[in-house]
């Protein structure tokens, strides 16, 4: 076991690793491609803006993606068109922007790289502007996760604002980057360490302890403060509270037991966590736990795989 920060090294390691990825200004010729790469980005959570390829090229050709108001860019995945960005509001102290990436290269670090490379450019080139701001669906994971990792914070929750085919609203979730993260470099700090936010893990083998037959806990975090949630067979509305620094987060927590013959009680507590990475690139914990009335166990916990099969 690593008592070290997550190094991460498929997405922040050696260059030789990384795919390499550049940002260009779009222009007319790009229309057929990027129509084609929004169709394929699209997702339930961000759907696609289904432009009419031959209006889109107009509007790329009189400069309507490139003033001082707005700006479009290509995104270039080791050579190829790979995504688009957007970005409104320039005139601004707010700039918003939005993006896609072909489905063909994701999961390999370009959306937190195209952050990173965003707000190098824009906060250089708009002495005004003083934030970069972003939006991303309650349930979209992967951009939560590329904020992240690009220093952005979560700092507003709009509900209601997305509405479904099926006629449900859902909310979404507003990140920025101030000026002053970027001044301080936020933006590219890398290898800060392990994100838990958006996984979930199930119980692999309890090694000391009750059994915890069923146990599933989905994780969120901002920082180094890490929230979980955590159901079991006999247990319900479990909550975990707690801070992670380095590889180790130290918690809180309470849910309800249910006992044979169906009495219920609550239950509270506190433990640690160890948070490693297996040769399969799955996030293992090692928890070891204690409650008030002095039961105790130590446990391992792994991560879905279902969780870095989407996107
Ligand atoms: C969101 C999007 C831009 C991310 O691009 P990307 O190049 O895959 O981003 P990265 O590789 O930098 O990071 C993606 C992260 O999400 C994780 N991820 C992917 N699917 C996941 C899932 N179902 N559950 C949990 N994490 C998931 C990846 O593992 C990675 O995190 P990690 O490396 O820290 O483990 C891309 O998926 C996309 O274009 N999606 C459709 C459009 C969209 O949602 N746009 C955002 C609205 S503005």
């Amino acid at each position: 076991m690593s008592d070290q920060p997550d190094q991460r090294d498929h997405l922040d390691g050696p260059p030789g690793d990384r795919p390499e990825v550049h940002l260009r200004m779009l222009v007319a010729d790009d229309a057929s491609w990027v129509t084609a790469v929004d169709r394929a980005a699209a997702t339930p959570l961000a759907p696609a803006f289904d432009w009419e390829e031959g209006k889109l090229a107009a509007e790329l050709d009189e400069g309507t993606w490139a003033s001082d108001e707005r700006w479009g860019w290509a995104t270039i995945v080791d050579g190829e068109p790979r995504g688009f960005v957007l970005v409104t509001g320039l005139a601004d102290h707010d700039a918003e922007m939005t993006l896609r990436i072909s489905p063909k290269v994701r999961g390999r670090g370009v959306g937190r790289e195209v952050l990173r490379q965003l707000a190098d450019h824009h906060f250089s080139a708009h002495p005004e502007l003083m934030r970069l701001t972003g939006r991303a669906h309650e349930h979209n994971v992967p951009m939560q996760r590329v904020f992240n990792a690009a220093g952005f914070r979560m700092e507003a929750r709009y509900r209601d604002v997305v509405e479904h085919a099926d006629g449900r609203f859902a909310a979404e979730w507003g990140y920025a980057l101030t000026r002053s993260d970027w001044e301080a470099g936020r933006h590219r700090a890398g290898n800060q360490g392990y994100d838990l936010h958006g996984l979930t893990f199930q119980i692999e083998e309890v090694n000391e302890g009750p059994p915890s037959y069923g146990l599933h806990v989905r994780f969120l975090q901002e920082g180094r403060r890490v929230i979980a949630r955590y159901d079991g067979d006999r247990i319900f509305d479990g909550e975990v509270a707690g801070i992670l620094t380095g590889d180790l987060v130290r918690y809180r927590f309470v849910h309800t037991e249910e006992h044979r013959g169906g009495a219920t009680d609550e239950s509270l507590g506190r433990g640690r966590a160890r948070v490693q990475r297996r040769e399969d690139g799955r996030l293992e914990i090692v928890d070891q736990w204690s409650d008030e009335r002095g039961a105790h166990g130590r446990r391992v916990l792994v991560q879905r795989f279902t969780d870095t099969a989407t996107g």
